[in-house]
């Protein structure tokens, strides 16, 4: 079906809410209380992602030691053209879109080729996917823009979206999730696929451990100040009482695991209050919150990620200096 929508782009944005605000609050609050009340403390990085968090992010994405953004960038430079081709995409998904900016070289690639029709962001940050949407609602003429405010933990249903597709996960978003949840995603991706139609995900390679913690704990702070935040949130939305002087960040690269590690490490002994959970948590000093994986992984590990959710890698592009990957791949 080759719909053209027209209009201005105001009337060219759809919103499907799949999260209701209630029941966004009432997650976190769930979420929250498992992950203080257990001996590894640890909370969703999901909930890192308000307005304030996703603003940092984007701050993070131009840092010079955060050469991820980069290096994604200069593959889709080089390579957009071809992946786009190669599925003759008319519609793209992008999961945790954030800011869309990676995205238009995807759209500018479908808009050469005269196939641009849809765009469906998916994301938690309902301020930056709205932000987006109206950008590249108003610079692509005729471009119909469906913001999805969900979750990407839970299985979604994208039967409204059309066809063929290319749903994209970039930004290494997938080195996120633990092993078996990023297994259990690209199975649910897979669900949404039909033959013709591509995922597209961004990998950050193993590399040297030092070029991997900088990355992570930039000069300026931002970083640290992004992990803060997520305490922060706690504050607003939980009536907690955490003070952010009284936590470091800390990020380490863990060989084993190929992964950063990041964490909130208490300054010192303290307890801390969560209002809305009558929760009162205590902190050694030295003690952490795991607030963050990023795993890393090789052609290797990625195509067996791949496989295991029942695809098929098609394409596997690097930047000149193969720090970062990006994957193709479909069904059979
Ligand atoms: N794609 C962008 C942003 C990556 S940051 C880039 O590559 O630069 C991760 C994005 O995923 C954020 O916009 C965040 O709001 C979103 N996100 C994180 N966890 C999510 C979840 N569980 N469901 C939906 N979106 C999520
Ligand atoms: N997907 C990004 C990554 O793993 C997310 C990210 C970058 C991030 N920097 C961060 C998350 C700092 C938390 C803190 O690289």
């Amino acid at each position: 079906m080759h719909r053209r929508s027209t209009g201005t782009a105001g009337e060219r944005v759809v919103v499907r809410d799949v999260l209701g605000r209630r029941d966004r609050r009432a997650e976190l609050a769930q979420d929250v209380h498992g992950g203080l009340s257990g001996r590894v403390r640890q909370i969703p990085p999901k909930y890192f992602y308000d307005a304030r968090g996703s603003e940092l992010f984007e701050r993070i994405t131009g840092l010079p030691e955060y050469y991820l953004t980069r290096a994604e960038t200069e593959i889709l430079q080089d390579h957009a053209l071809d992946l786009v081709a190669e599925i003759g995409a008319h519609v793209l998904v992008e999961y945790g879109s954030g800011s869309s900016v990676k995205t238009r070289l995807l759209l500018d690639a479908m808009e050469a080729r005269g196939s641009l029709e849809q765009y469906v962001p998916v994301d938690v940050s309902e301020e930056a996917v709205h932000a987006a949407a109206d950008i590249l609602a108003a610079e692509y003429p005729g471009l119909q823009v469906v913001i999805v405010v969900a979750d990407f933990d839970m299985p979604l249903d994208l039967s409204f979206a059309g066809r063929p597709r290319l749903i994209a996960f970039l930004g290494s978003t997938i080195g996120n999730f633990e092993p078996q949840a990023a297994r259990r995603f690209v199975e649910c991706v897979a669900e949404e696929l039909e033959p013709g139609d591509g995922f597209l995900v961004g990998f950050d390679l193993v590399k040297d451990r030092r070029e991997l913690e900088a990355a992570y704990n930039d000069a300026a702070g931002v970083t640290a100040e992004f992990n803060l935040n997520l305490l922060a949130v706690l504050n607003r939305e939980l009536g907690a009482d955490f003070d952010l002087g009284a936590f470091r960040h800390r990020a380490t690269y863990d060989e084993e695991g190929a992964r950063i590690e990041m964490r909130l490490v208490s300054e010192r002994d303290q307890e801390v209050r969560i209002g809305a959970l009558g929760l009162a948590v205590h902190f050694e000093a030295g003690e952490a919150l795991l607030t963050e994986f990023s795993h890393k992984y090789t052609h290797g590990s990625a195509l067996a990620l791949l496989q295991a959710g029942g695809l098929h890698l098609r394409r596997w592009e690097t930047d000149r200096e193969g720090r970062f990957a990006l994957a193709l791949a479909g069904l059979g």
